[in-house]
């Protein structure tokens, strides 16, 4: 029989590779699962194309919203495991307020709450590492990585078993204007608020995620249930995304940072101020972070046994570039 996996953010970035990963024609594994993709809307265009793309056989469309517990009771009921990611951002709503970003621990304490219901056996959980810790304290604010590790305890506490993921930063980002702006030149202009040579941890978050919590639902939770493992590629210079976009491209492209203000403001304008400070703060832990380990600076190099243990590693920017077909901004 396949085993069913719950997955959130079934029509977002994460559950969307993980939903490929395990159904795509060429997937190995694609006669052992059945995926129930959960979403707010079973009707949105998203949803529907979920649908129409792998077939009611293999991809069941369920209803659920992770501020409704009982509506994750309903869809984890009889399932095999859970891939649960949680959301800082809200759909269609700034945050306004840093009070606000609290919505993601009531979204995590949900989730968890329903899996435990659910007796669920195994949870693959997209957490990230705790900054105000990693940083001794000095950077306290940086709520999307510190709630969700907290979601993470939380979970260990109550669950059976559950594998962690922490993902780097999005290759995807640089489609955004705080990190990526065409000049009048028609040069592109990387533009993140740190020095060239700072070095980060990036992901294909559409890809890497899925192809990372396949790999642990296939090991099972016996093998490798409460690990952790970080989803992030060998590390880069900022000043690397311009050089290697320009290589791959042809388009000229330079590396020229901008202030933290101008990133702040940018971001807070897109996303709400009560989200300035955080981000803000991750990119000032980026600057300052220990560059010899990896995640964030928040792991030795030899705590990511992804290779040895699940066979998979992350997406280099090249690959990304060329899988997303992304050439710069217009
Ligand atoms: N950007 C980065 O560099 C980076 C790096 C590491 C981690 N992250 C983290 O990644 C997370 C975002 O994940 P993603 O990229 O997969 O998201 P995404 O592509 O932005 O999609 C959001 C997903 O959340 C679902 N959703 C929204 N509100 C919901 C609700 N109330 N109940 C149930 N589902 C809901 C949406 O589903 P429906 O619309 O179908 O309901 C959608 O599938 C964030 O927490 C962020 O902190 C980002």
């Amino acid at each position: 029989m396949p085993k069913i996996i719950a997955i959130l953010n079934a029509t977002g970035n994460q559950g969307s590779g993980l939903i490929r990963a395990f159904l795509s024609p060429n997937s190995s594994q694609k006669n052992d699962y059945k995926v129930r993709a959960l979403t707010r809307n079973i009707t949105s265009p998203a949803a529907q194309e979920l649908q129409s793309s792998y077939g009611p056989s293999q991809l069941e469309l369920v209803q659920a919203d992770v501020y409704d517990v009982e509506s994750l009771r309903k869809a984890f009921k009889d399932v095999d495991g859970v891939f649960a990611a949680t959301n800082n951002r809200l759909p269609g709503k700034k945050i306004e307020t840093e009070d606000e970003m609290r919505h993601e621990l009531v979204a995590g304490r949900n989730i968890v709450d329903a899996a435990r219901g659910c007796d669920v056996s195994h949870m693959v959980l997209s957490s990230l590492p705790n900054i105000n810790r990693a940083s001794n304290g000095r950077f306290s604010k940086v709520f999307h990585f510190d709630h969700k590790n907290t979601i993470e305890e939380y979970a260990k506490k109550e669950l059976k078993a559950v594998t962690v993921l922490w993902p780097g930063l999005y290759y995807s980002n640089v489609a955004w204007p705080q990190y990526c702006r065409k000049l009048e030149d028609g040069i592109v202009r990387f533009c993140a608020p740190a020095s060239g040579d700072v070095r980060a941890d990036w992901v294909d978050a559409a890809h890497d995620i899925g192809v990372f919590a396949a790999a642990i639902f296939t090991k099972g939770p016996t093998a490798i249930g409460n690990k952790t493992y970080p989803v992030v590629s060998p590390k880069i210079c900022f000043s690397d995304l311009a050089r290697i976009f320009e290589s791959k491209t042809g388009k000229k492209a330079i590396f020229d940072p901008i202030s933290l203000d101008e990133w702040g403001s940018t971001v807070a304008a897109a996303a709400g101020k009560g989200y300035e400070e955080d981000i803000r703060q991750m990119m000032e832990w980026i600057g300052v972070a220990p560059g010899e380990k990896v995640c964030y600076g928040t792991m030795e190099r030899g705590e990511d046994r992804s290779w040895e243990e699940l066979g998979v590693r992350a997406s280099t920017f090249e690959e990304w570039l060329e899988r997303s077909g992304w050439r710069g901004p217009e």
